[in-house]
């Protein structure tokens, strides 16, 4: 059975469907509880993602979408490792992310913020897990950006990853933060993970992985199942 299929729900790690102070989660949060969907033969042996659907650059966003010149902001690695509950390496999970660019703006039509584009920087990228477990990612440090969710809301910096497991019925979606970032105090989304899952959700600056002359590094592992989940986005 796929570890991402089995993973249990801990209420205590992985935040709630519905978070009040998130506004959206008011009107999309299920009023009643989900019905367990036994998976089929199908979904579980179905096709899974290789090394035939991601391209050479497609882990290196500083580079992956360039049009005249290399992508404004601060040059970032983000390096990790994802294993299961016992520190088992997952290979060949398909990890893709997204994320503002350096002035906190999307390349999104409904990304209205009044901040500029970056023509070489497309903020999107993916890789597959190496046979250990782990991925790298260049990109630029993403900018906080205002959302609406209430008065003088602003995001704190952040990357959304997926991780896709075995199949297309596996995938996990969270977000990684930095540390040390002040907007974290005031963010329902943060704040809606219990307090003992958000320090898991905070990437930790990592000498041994920056590259001298070219990025600052970041280490962000996951951690698919058990008392130390990686609390995922459940709705
Ligand atoms: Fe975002």
């Amino acid at each position: 059975m796929p570890a991402f299929i089995t993973q249990p729900f801990d209420p205590d790690l992985q935040p709630p469907s519905l978070v009040p102070d998130y506004k959206s989660t008011v009107l999309r949060a299920p009023p009643r509880p989900l019905v367990v969907a036994k998976a089929s033969l199908s979904e579980l042996s179905g096709p899974v993602f290789g090394e035939r659907h991601v391209g050479p650059l497609d882990h290196d966003l500083t580079r992956n979408s360039v049009c005249n010149g290399e992508p404004l902001g601060e040059r970032i690695v983000v390096h990790g490792k994802v294993t299961d509950d016992h520190g088992h390496p997952i290979p060949q999970t398909l990890i893709e992310i997204w994320q503002a660019n350096a002035a906190g703006r999307y390349v999104h039509k409904i990304d209205q913020h009044n901040a500029p584009l970056d023509p070489n920087f497309l903020g999107a990228g993916r890789v597959l897990t190496d046979a250990e477990g782990n991925y790298k990612f260049y990109t630029i440090k993403p900018g906080a950006y205002p959302w609406g969710n209430h008065p003088n809301a602003w995001r704190p910096n952040h990357i959304h990853f997926s991780l896709f497991g075995p199949n297309i019925t596996t995938r996990l979606v969270t977000q990684m933060y930095f540390p040390g970032d002040p907007l974290l105090q005031y963010d329902p989304i943060f704040l809606g993970v219990p307090p003992n899952g958000r320090e898991r959700l905070i990437s930790q600056f990592d000498l041994s992985i920056t590259e001298p002359n070219f990025a600052l590094g970041y280490r962000f592992d996951f951690v698919l199942r058990g008392h130390y989940a990686t609390p995922f986005e459940t709705i």
